[in-house]
């Protein structure tokens, strides 16, 4: 843990503070609310500690001018001391998990699923110093990354969030992309925050929010093992997962927050619940708030029900159910981590470096995420020397994400559940753009119909998923599961509509393969290209392409998949996840006999 959190200079500085704080400042400050339900005087007025962005909330137009000037307020609300208010600068936190991609024209990388196959730390930590720079053009302070989920089970919506299935893959980048963001705490530096804690991807039939049952030993070396080496790095904040283990709710589980992570771990900076997930400890607001105070969690994102939380809050302590020395070291955690940070000595957010920078989406850093997606890609099939394409082939392109920079950039873009079509992705490149500008003839055709064998020599189909976020990305047979995975978990469990039943592509987008047999009928080589967040079962649709391409979430820079289908780069990318035979996949895996390829799998031009 980083010593300038428990450096004799910032805990002088926390403990003046302390000393003059009343019982609601200090609640006030453990308290995180949406920016949607909260005007700058009211975070004056109850002294509030942090405001965030949900996915997609955004203000003005949505560029980072909009953004700095939002910032600016709630800061100089937060720092107008008078009779009844300290100065204490407000932290803004966002989901800046690709880039900063809320933001029109952001820079947008490639899921952690595609960071995973790059095998790249450096890389990772580029990744995490132009998105550090691309947060502070908007005027915020945190971005809550990185993801640390391994995802055990790829029928989980949060599966491109994970970096892989295999702990040490996650392990080797988790202290890289801290570095990357918290940079020495230069002024181009954000803070990190590590979630979800723990076991957030090893949910039994991947169901997002649900439960994960596994003995302590199994827990430490699979979801624990990656935030070793974060903490190391001085990572400083950690956000808890709303999932439970062994039918305890993580956001109520003292063992696990305070013993073992801040305890055992040493971590020593400050613990974030997720998004209203304590309303899931109990039925009544009062004792739920107790549950979660008691087990360790520091600060509370409340969203709009933040003024029953100050008051049930206040109330607990009043009723000596919540002690007043907890309080005082949730409170003291959260102002180590601002003073430390430096938060109480930069400027108002407008008046910051790289508030409204105009590297922002530039040139340079689309360069290093346009490199991100070359070595994310991953070659599963190559026939007849399909690849790499030749510039003077005619070149039909086809297949419903082959020219929609939405669907490239998955969930947690522009909106919580991502976009559509190109419009939202301000300076990105579609797939079919980029392969436009790299070949000599290349003709559109989404659903394949103007394929002529007469006419083009190859074609490349680019399928897959449509964007998706959190538990609405679950892929679910029946909801049987739902009613076992309720049964062992003490609480109550959110569930949102799943975004299929299977797991196999020509089921969930049967569209995909009469694409691919239309074109590949008339005797025209087929290049897949696969834009989803995990692996599916695609055995019928590799079977009729020439070759197949995992491309995973690309992001902004369609250009990466050009450079390489047409050979001006190898691939590189190999597999952090094992790619299925089946639908035997989690808690239902038998055995090799249910993988087609291993986590490591991948091919190359040059052999
Ligand atoms: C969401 C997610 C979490 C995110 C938070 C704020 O529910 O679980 O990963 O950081 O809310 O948007």
């Amino acid at each position: 843990m980083p010593h300038l959190l428990i450096d004799g200079k910032v805990s002088a500085r926390v403990s003046d503070l302390l000393d003059r704080m009343s019982l609601d400042q200090k609640i006030g400050q453990m308290t995180q609310t949406e920016r949607l339900s909260i005007t700058s005087a009211e975070v004056k007025q109850f002294h509030i500690g942090s405001v965030l962005s949900g996915g997609g909330s955004c203000p003005g137009d949505n560029h980072p001018s909009d953004w700095v000037a939002m910032c600016d307020a709630y800061w100089a609300a937060s720092m107008e001391e008078d009779a009844d208010h300290l100065a204490i600068p407000i932290i803004y936190g966002l989901d800046a998990i690709h880039g900063n991609a809320n933001v029109l024209g952001a820079t947008v990388f490639p899921h952690n699923i595609g960071l995973g196959a790059c095998n790249d730390g450096d890389l990772l930590q580029r990744i995490a110093q132009v998105s550090s720079r691309e947060i502070l053009a908007t005027g915020a302070d945190w971005t809550f990354a990185p993801t640390l989920a391994v995802a055990e089970d790829i029928r989980w919506g949060r599966s491109y969030e994970s970096y892989s299935a295999d702990p040490s893959i996650v392990a080797s980048y988790a202290d890289r992309f801290v570095s990357g963001l918290q940079n020495n705490y230069g002024d181009d530096a954000v803070v990190a925050c590590l979630k979800h804690w723990v076991g957030d991807g090893g949910t039994t039939h991947g169901i997002d929010q649900g439960e994960t049952t596994a003995d302590l030993a199994q827990l430490q070396i699979t979801h624990v093992l990656p935030y070793i080496p974060a903490i190391e790095a001085g990572a400083l904040t950690v956000m808890v997962s709303f999932s439970s283990w062994n039918g305890d709710k993580c956001h109520g589980h003292e063992f696990l927050i305070s013993d073992l992570l801040k305890e055992q771990l040493g971590f020593a900076g400050f613990v974030i619940s997720d998004w209203d997930g304590i309303d899931y400890l109990a039925d009544d607001y009062r004792d739920a708030i107790r549950l979660a105070v008691n087990a360790g969690v520091d600060m509370f994102m409340v969203s709009e029900t933040w003024k029953p939380f100050l008051g049930g809050l206040r109330t607990l302590v009043n009723l000596g159910e919540v002690s007043l020395s907890r309080i005082d070291d949730a409170v003291r955690r959260i102002l180590s981590v601002k003073v430390a940070f430096g938060l109480f000595d930069k400027p108002r957010p407008a008046e910051r470096r790289w508030s409204n920078d105009t590297s922002f989406g530039c040139a340079a850093h689309r360069e290093v995420a346009r490199e991100a997606v070359r070595k994310s890609l991953v070659l599963l099939k190559n026939e007849e020397n399909a690849l790499p394409l030749r510039r003077s082939s005619r070149i039909l392109v086809a297949g419903k994400n082959v020219d929609n920079c939405g669907h490239q950039c998955g969930g947690f873009t522009v909106a919580w559940q991502g976009m559509s079509g190109n419009d939202f992705v301000e300076g990105g490149t579609s797939v079919y753009a980029a392969l436009a500008d790299a070949g000599d003839s290349v003709e559109l055709s989404v659903d394949g119909s103007l394929a002529d064998e007469n006419k083009h020599d190859i074609a490349v189909v680019v399928i897959g998923e449509r964007p998706y976020a959190e538990g609405m990305g679950d892929i679910r047979a029946n909801d049987d599961v739902l009613v076992e995975a309720g049964s062992q978990i003490k609480g109550k469990m959110k569930v949102l509509s799943a975004y299929g039943r299977s797991l196999k592509l020509h089921e969930l987008h049967p569209e995909d393969l009469q694409t691919i047999a239309s074109i590949s009928e008339k005797n025209i080589p087929v290049v897949v290209v696969l834009i989803s967040g995990r692996p599916l079962v695609v055995n019928q649709e590799l079977r009729l392409a020439d070759a197949f391409v995992a491309a995973w979430l690309p992001g902004s820079e369609g250009a990466g998949v050009a450079d390489v289908l047409f050979g001006d780069y190898d691939f590189h990318g190999r597999l952090s996840f094992a790619w299925p035979k089946n639908e035997c996949v989690g808690v239902d895996f038998k055995g090799d006999e249910d993988i087609l390829y291993p986590i490591g799998y991948g091919l190359n031009y040059a052999v």
